[in-house]
Protein backbone atom coordinates (compact mmCIF):
# COMPACT_ATOMS: atom_id res chain seq x y z
CA UNK A 1 0.00 0.00 0.00
CA UNK A 2 0.90 3.62 -0.80
CA UNK A 3 2.23 5.99 1.88
CA UNK A 4 -0.36 8.56 1.51
CA UNK A 5 2.46 11.63 2.99
CA UNK A 6 5.29 10.79 0.41
CA UNK A 7 5.15 12.32 -2.73
CA UNK A 8 5.39 10.07 -5.73
CA UNK A 9 9.69 9.61 -7.11
CA UNK A 10 9.69 10.62 -10.49
CA UNK A 11 13.04 8.79 -11.07
CA UNK A 12 15.04 6.05 -9.42
CA UNK A 13 17.87 7.12 -10.98
CA UNK A 14 20.29 5.03 -13.18
CA UNK A 15 24.24 4.69 -11.83
CA UNK A 16 26.25 4.57 -15.11
CA UNK A 17 30.03 3.66 -14.69
CA UNK A 18 31.82 6.23 -16.79
CA UNK A 19 32.73 4.08 -19.41
CA UNK A 20 32.87 5.91 -23.24
CA UNK A 21 29.44 5.11 -24.49
CA UNK A 22 28.14 6.07 -20.98
CA UNK A 23 29.29 9.17 -21.01
CA UNK A 24 28.23 9.79 -24.66
CA UNK A 25 25.02 8.48 -23.61
CA UNK A 26 24.80 11.01 -20.46
CA UNK A 27 25.96 13.97 -23.33
CA UNK A 28 22.80 12.80 -25.20
CA UNK A 29 20.49 13.09 -22.21
CA UNK A 30 22.00 16.92 -20.91
CA UNK A 31 21.34 17.86 -24.60
CA UNK A 32 17.55 16.36 -24.91
CA UNK A 33 17.16 18.47 -21.57
CA UNK A 34 17.52 15.63 -19.05
CA UNK A 35 18.97 15.87 -15.78
CA UNK A 36 22.79 14.30 -15.33
CA UNK A 37 24.68 14.52 -12.06
CA UNK A 38 28.42 14.05 -12.67
CA UNK A 39 31.83 14.48 -10.57
CA UNK A 40 34.28 16.65 -10.59
CA UNK A 41 37.31 17.42 -8.73
CA UNK A 42 35.71 19.49 -6.42
CA UNK A 43 32.48 18.38 -5.58
CA UNK A 44 29.49 16.02 -8.02
CA UNK A 45 27.47 18.65 -9.94
CA UNK A 46 23.52 18.50 -10.89
CA UNK A 47 24.28 19.27 -14.45
CA UNK A 48 21.71 20.58 -17.70
CA UNK A 49 22.73 21.89 -20.40
CA UNK A 50 22.67 25.87 -20.40
CA UNK A 51 20.44 25.68 -23.50
CA UNK A 52 17.69 23.23 -22.12
CA UNK A 53 15.60 26.02 -20.09
CA UNK A 54 13.07 23.34 -18.19
CA UNK A 55 16.50 21.37 -17.59
CA UNK A 56 17.91 24.52 -16.40
CA UNK A 57 14.27 25.07 -14.10
CA UNK A 58 14.50 21.52 -13.07
CA UNK A 59 18.33 21.80 -11.44
CA UNK A 60 16.57 24.74 -9.35
CA UNK A 61 13.27 22.57 -8.59
CA UNK A 62 14.97 19.58 -7.58
CA UNK A 63 17.70 21.28 -5.27
CA UNK A 64 14.85 23.08 -3.89
CA UNK A 65 17.27 26.45 -4.67
CA UNK A 66 15.81 29.92 -5.07
CA UNK A 67 15.40 30.99 -8.88
CA UNK A 68 17.60 34.24 -8.20
CA UNK A 69 20.58 32.00 -6.87
CA UNK A 70 23.01 31.79 -10.30
CA UNK A 71 24.72 28.17 -11.45
CA UNK A 72 28.13 27.95 -12.29
CA UNK A 73 28.57 26.98 -16.12
CA UNK A 74 30.90 24.27 -16.88
CA UNK A 75 32.67 23.88 -20.02
CA UNK A 76 35.65 21.91 -21.42
CA UNK A 77 39.28 22.48 -21.67
CA UNK A 78 39.85 24.49 -24.58
CA UNK A 79 35.99 25.55 -25.13
CA UNK A 80 35.11 28.12 -27.65
CA UNK A 81 33.40 30.75 -25.12
CA UNK A 82 32.16 33.15 -28.20
CA UNK A 83 28.51 34.22 -27.12
CA UNK A 84 28.70 32.52 -23.05
CA UNK A 85 30.75 35.13 -21.95
CA UNK A 86 31.08 38.80 -22.88
CA UNK A 87 34.36 38.72 -24.13
CA UNK A 88 37.94 37.24 -22.80
CA UNK A 89 39.40 40.02 -21.23
CA UNK A 90 43.80 39.90 -20.65
CA UNK A 91 43.34 39.35 -16.76
CA UNK A 92 40.43 36.21 -17.55
CA UNK A 93 42.58 34.92 -19.83
CA UNK A 94 45.48 34.92 -17.36
CA UNK A 95 43.76 33.24 -15.06
CA UNK A 96 42.17 30.59 -17.45
CA UNK A 97 45.82 29.36 -18.71
CA UNK A 98 47.08 29.61 -14.87
CA UNK A 99 44.14 27.52 -13.44
CA UNK A 100 41.91 26.11 -15.93
CA UNK A 101 41.35 23.10 -15.86
CA UNK A 102 41.08 23.19 -12.12
CA UNK A 103 38.77 24.47 -9.21
CA UNK A 104 38.36 28.05 -10.06
CA UNK A 105 35.10 29.91 -10.91
CA UNK A 106 35.18 33.24 -13.09
CA UNK A 107 32.69 35.49 -12.57
CA UNK A 108 32.56 37.69 -15.79
CA UNK A 109 30.22 39.66 -17.98
CA UNK A 110 27.53 37.28 -19.67
CA UNK A 111 27.56 36.90 -23.58
CA UNK A 112 24.35 37.49 -25.28
CA UNK A 113 23.81 33.38 -25.63
CA UNK A 114 23.82 32.66 -21.81
CA UNK A 115 20.26 32.52 -20.54
CA UNK A 116 19.45 34.74 -17.71
CA UNK A 117 17.87 31.75 -16.06
CA UNK A 118 21.40 30.21 -15.49
CA UNK A 119 22.33 33.21 -14.07
CA UNK A 120 19.98 33.81 -12.15
CA UNK A 121 18.75 37.18 -14.18
CA UNK A 122 22.14 38.75 -13.27
CA UNK A 123 24.58 40.15 -16.41
CA UNK A 124 27.38 38.37 -15.43
CA UNK A 125 28.13 34.72 -15.31
CA UNK A 126 30.40 32.38 -13.25
CA UNK A 127 32.16 29.99 -15.63
CA UNK A 128 34.56 27.24 -14.71
CA UNK A 129 36.28 24.32 -16.59
CA UNK A 130 36.63 21.02 -13.74
CA UNK A 131 39.44 18.90 -14.63
CA UNK A 132 37.99 15.69 -13.57
CA UNK A 133 38.58 13.21 -16.10
CA UNK A 134 34.93 11.98 -16.26
CA UNK A 135 33.48 15.94 -15.77
CA UNK A 136 36.26 16.82 -18.93
CA UNK A 137 34.98 13.70 -21.43
CA UNK A 138 31.08 14.47 -20.73
CA UNK A 139 31.97 18.03 -21.18
CA UNK A 140 33.90 17.26 -24.38
CA UNK A 141 31.05 15.14 -25.82
CA UNK A 142 28.07 17.53 -25.24
CA UNK A 143 27.88 20.70 -27.57
CA UNK A 144 27.41 22.94 -25.06
CA UNK A 145 28.42 24.21 -21.67
CA UNK A 146 26.59 22.40 -19.10
CA UNK A 147 25.28 24.50 -15.71
CA UNK A 148 25.82 22.39 -12.12
CA UNK A 149 25.85 23.57 -8.97
CA UNK A 150 26.20 21.15 -6.02
CA UNK A 151 24.23 18.04 -6.23
CA UNK A 152 22.63 18.43 -3.36
CA UNK A 153 19.60 19.63 -1.76
CA UNK A 154 19.46 23.58 -1.09
CA UNK A 155 21.94 24.47 2.31
CA UNK A 156 22.85 20.68 2.41
CA UNK A 157 26.30 19.70 2.34
CA UNK A 158 27.98 18.88 -1.39
CA UNK A 159 28.31 15.18 -2.57
CA UNK A 160 31.73 13.63 -2.56
CA UNK A 161 30.56 10.07 -4.03
CA UNK A 162 27.69 9.03 -6.27
CA UNK A 163 26.67 7.35 -3.14
CA UNK A 164 25.50 10.55 -1.39
CA UNK A 165 23.67 11.97 -5.15
CA UNK A 166 21.77 8.81 -4.69
CA UNK A 167 20.73 9.41 -1.18
CA UNK A 168 19.66 12.89 -1.42
CA UNK A 169 18.56 13.11 -4.78
CA UNK A 170 17.66 9.57 -6.89
CA UNK A 171 14.29 9.73 -6.88
CA UNK A 172 14.55 12.90 -8.62
CA UNK A 173 16.96 12.69 -11.56
CA UNK A 174 17.22 10.02 -14.11
CA UNK A 175 21.21 9.98 -14.46
CA UNK A 176 24.06 9.82 -11.92
CA UNK A 177 27.79 9.14 -13.78
CA UNK A 178 30.19 7.10 -11.53
CA UNK A 179 33.73 8.85 -11.19
CA UNK A 180 36.50 8.60 -8.78
CA UNK A 181 36.11 10.70 -5.80
CA UNK A 182 37.06 14.26 -5.59
CA UNK A 183 40.67 15.20 -5.36
CA UNK A 184 39.82 18.47 -3.91
CA UNK A 185 36.43 18.06 -2.00
CA UNK A 186 34.80 21.35 -1.47
CA UNK A 187 33.91 23.88 -3.98
CA UNK A 188 35.67 26.28 -6.46
CA UNK A 189 36.85 29.07 -5.60
CA UNK A 190 35.15 31.98 -6.85
CA UNK A 191 36.52 34.96 -8.41
CA UNK A 192 34.77 38.30 -9.67
CA UNK A 193 36.31 40.10 -12.32
CA UNK A 194 33.58 42.68 -12.35
CA UNK A 195 35.40 45.48 -11.16
CA UNK A 196 38.56 46.56 -11.35
CA UNK A 197 39.86 44.94 -8.57
CA UNK A 198 39.10 40.75 -8.39
CA UNK A 199 37.32 39.84 -5.79
CA UNK A 200 36.84 36.46 -4.02
CA UNK A 201 33.68 36.01 -3.97
CA UNK A 202 33.68 32.26 -2.26
CA UNK A 203 37.15 30.63 -0.73
CA UNK A 204 38.15 27.33 -2.36
CA UNK A 205 41.32 25.34 -2.64
CA UNK A 206 43.10 28.32 -4.70
CA UNK A 207 43.79 31.18 -2.46
CA UNK A 208 43.62 35.04 -3.30
CA UNK A 209 47.28 34.54 -2.90
CA UNK A 210 48.09 32.80 -5.67
CA UNK A 211 45.70 34.45 -7.73
CA UNK A 212 47.38 37.76 -7.23
CA UNK A 213 50.83 36.22 -7.99
CA UNK A 214 49.49 34.81 -11.53
CA UNK A 215 47.73 38.76 -11.59
CA UNK A 216 50.53 40.79 -10.59
CA UNK A 217 47.49 43.04 -8.77
CA UNK A 218 46.39 43.32 -5.81
CA UNK A 219 43.02 40.51 -4.86
CA UNK A 220 40.33 41.59 -2.80
CA UNK A 221 40.19 38.36 -0.72
CA UNK A 222 37.22 36.93 1.10
CA UNK A 223 37.44 38.41 4.80
CA UNK A 224 37.67 42.10 2.65
CA UNK A 225 34.50 40.92 0.39
CA UNK A 226 32.52 39.59 3.53
CA UNK A 227 32.94 42.61 5.78
CA UNK A 228 31.64 45.03 2.39
CA UNK A 229 28.90 42.84 1.13
CA UNK A 230 24.94 43.74 0.98
CA UNK A 231 22.50 42.01 2.36
CA UNK A 232 21.31 40.72 -0.60
CA UNK A 233 23.14 37.13 -1.01
CA UNK A 234 24.76 36.51 -4.61
CA UNK A 235 26.49 33.27 -3.72
CA UNK A 236 24.63 31.16 -2.42
CA UNK A 237 27.45 29.51 0.13
CA UNK A 238 27.57 33.24 1.74
CA UNK A 239 24.08 32.61 2.97
CA UNK A 240 24.81 31.96 6.80
CA UNK A 241 23.88 28.52 7.38
CA UNK A 242 24.92 26.77 4.34
CA UNK A 243 26.70 22.94 4.29
CA UNK A 244 25.01 22.05 7.17
CA UNK A 245 24.51 18.20 8.60
CA UNK A 246 21.48 17.88 10.91
CA UNK A 247 23.78 16.80 13.37
CA UNK A 248 25.36 20.08 15.13
CA UNK A 249 28.61 21.05 14.41
CA UNK A 250 30.78 23.56 16.99
CA UNK A 251 34.17 24.49 16.33
CA UNK A 252 36.52 23.82 19.75
CA UNK A 253 40.08 24.27 20.55
CA UNK A 254 41.75 21.59 22.49
CA UNK A 255 41.21 23.12 26.02
CA UNK A 256 37.65 23.88 25.27
CA UNK A 257 36.73 20.28 24.93
CA UNK A 258 36.24 19.55 28.40
CA UNK A 259 33.69 22.45 29.16
CA UNK A 260 31.12 20.75 26.72
CA UNK A 261 28.54 17.85 27.67
CA UNK A 262 28.92 14.47 25.51
CA UNK A 263 25.85 14.19 24.03
CA UNK A 264 25.30 10.26 22.56
CA UNK A 265 27.05 9.98 20.02
CA UNK A 266 29.55 12.69 19.37
CA UNK A 267 31.92 12.70 16.37
CA UNK A 268 34.78 14.43 17.54
CA UNK A 269 37.43 15.31 14.24
CA UNK A 270 40.49 16.90 14.76
CA UNK A 271 44.16 16.95 13.79
CA UNK A 272 46.79 18.55 16.00
CA UNK A 273 48.05 16.06 19.07
CA UNK A 274 46.69 18.50 21.45
CA UNK A 275 43.03 18.39 20.36
CA UNK A 276 43.20 14.19 19.71
CA UNK A 277 44.71 13.82 23.49
CA UNK A 278 41.93 15.89 24.79
CA UNK A 279 39.67 14.28 23.00
CA UNK A 280 40.71 10.32 23.23
CA UNK A 281 40.57 11.18 27.33
CA UNK A 282 36.92 12.03 27.13
CA UNK A 283 36.21 9.32 24.87
CA UNK A 284 37.90 6.77 27.34
CA UNK A 285 36.12 8.69 30.45
CA UNK A 286 32.29 8.55 28.83
CA UNK A 287 32.93 4.94 27.20
CA UNK A 288 31.34 4.24 23.56
CA UNK A 289 29.66 7.34 23.17
CA UNK A 290 32.52 9.55 21.23
CA UNK A 291 33.84 8.61 17.84
CA UNK A 292 37.74 10.53 17.58
CA UNK A 293 38.62 10.80 13.91
CA UNK A 294 42.47 11.83 13.45
CA UNK A 295 43.10 13.71 10.42
CA UNK A 296 46.29 14.68 8.80
CA UNK A 297 47.02 18.50 10.01
CA UNK A 298 46.90 19.40 6.31
CA UNK A 299 43.93 21.93 5.04
CA UNK A 300 44.17 19.98 1.43
CA UNK A 301 43.80 16.25 2.99
CA UNK A 302 40.91 18.25 5.77
CA UNK A 303 38.99 19.54 2.85
CA UNK A 304 39.05 15.94 1.15
CA UNK A 305 37.16 14.37 3.87
CA UNK A 306 35.40 17.16 5.49
CA UNK A 307 31.94 16.69 3.71
CA UNK A 308 31.77 12.89 3.73
CA UNK A 309 32.77 13.11 7.80
CA UNK A 310 29.78 15.56 7.89
CA UNK A 311 27.41 13.01 6.22
CA UNK A 312 28.78 10.03 8.38
CA UNK A 313 27.52 11.90 11.41
CA UNK A 314 24.05 11.95 10.70
CA UNK A 315 23.73 8.52 9.11
CA UNK A 316 25.18 7.68 12.82
CA UNK A 317 22.58 9.97 14.04
CA UNK A 318 25.11 12.04 15.96
CA UNK A 319 23.88 14.28 18.33
CA UNK A 320 26.49 17.03 17.37
CA UNK A 321 30.11 17.59 15.74
CA UNK A 322 33.24 18.68 17.50
CA UNK A 323 35.68 19.86 14.81
CA UNK A 324 39.04 21.57 15.77
CA UNK A 325 39.07 25.02 15.37
CA UNK A 326 41.50 25.73 12.00
CA UNK A 327 44.85 27.80 12.63
CA UNK A 328 43.93 31.56 10.89
CA UNK A 329 45.78 30.76 8.08
CA UNK A 330 45.26 31.65 4.60
CA UNK A 331 45.51 28.10 3.22
CA UNK A 332 42.94 27.26 5.82
CA UNK A 333 40.59 29.81 4.80
CA UNK A 334 37.93 27.85 2.48
CA UNK A 335 38.17 25.45 5.65
CA UNK A 336 36.99 28.00 8.27
CA UNK A 337 34.61 29.35 5.78
CA UNK A 338 32.63 25.89 5.24
CA UNK A 339 33.15 24.89 9.10
CA UNK A 340 31.75 28.39 10.04
CA UNK A 341 28.59 28.07 7.44
CA UNK A 342 27.88 24.63 8.67
CA UNK A 343 28.44 25.35 12.77
CA UNK A 344 25.80 28.31 12.19
CA UNK A 345 22.15 28.22 13.84
O1 LIG B 1 33.04 23.43 -7.28
C1 LIG B 1 32.01 23.95 -7.71
O2 LIG B 1 31.95 25.12 -8.08
C2 LIG B 1 30.77 23.05 -7.80
C3 LIG B 1 31.00 21.97 -8.84
C4 LIG B 1 29.78 21.15 -9.12
O3 LIG B 1 31.52 22.54 -10.01
N1 LIG B 1 29.61 23.83 -8.09
C5 LIG B 1 29.05 24.64 -7.18
O4 LIG B 1 27.90 25.21 -7.59
O5 LIG B 1 29.50 24.83 -6.08
P1 LIG B 1 26.85 25.86 -6.60
O6 LIG B 1 25.64 26.19 -7.42
O7 LIG B 1 26.60 25.00 -5.43
O8 LIG B 1 27.53 27.17 -6.24
C6 LIG B 1 27.56 28.14 -7.22
C7 LIG B 1 27.90 29.45 -6.60
C8 LIG B 1 26.66 30.00 -6.01
O9 LIG B 1 26.92 30.36 -4.69
C9 LIG B 1 26.35 31.17 -6.90
O10 LIG B 1 25.68 32.16 -6.22
C10 LIG B 1 27.72 31.57 -7.43
O11 LIG B 1 28.35 30.34 -7.61
N2 LIG B 1 27.63 32.23 -8.72
C11 LIG B 1 27.38 31.70 -9.91
N3 LIG B 1 27.26 32.66 -10.85
C12 LIG B 1 27.48 33.83 -10.23
C13 LIG B 1 27.45 35.19 -10.63
N4 LIG B 1 27.17 35.56 -11.87
N5 LIG B 1 27.71 36.13 -9.70
C14 LIG B 1 27.96 35.80 -8.43
N6 LIG B 1 27.96 34.53 -7.97
C15 LIG B 1 27.73 33.57 -8.86
MG1 LIG C 1 26.21 24.11 -3.38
Amino acid sequence: MKDADTTPSAFCAKLLEPNAKNIQYCAQALEEGQLVAFPTETVFGLGAAVTQLSAVRGVFRVKGRPSQHPLIVHVAPGANLNGWVAQITPIMQRLMNAFWPGPLTLVVPKGNNMPLEVTGGQTSVGIRCPSHPVAVELLRATGVPVAAPSANRFGKVSPTCAAHVLIELGDQIPFVLNGTAPEVGIESTIISLLNDQPAVLRPGAITADEIQTVLNIRVQTFAEVSKTQNTNPRVSGALEKHYSPDARVLLLEADELIDWPVLEPTLCVGWTDAFLAQAQALSQQHGRVMLVKALANNPLHVAQNLYSLLRQADELNCQQIWFEKPAIQPSWEAIINRLERAASS
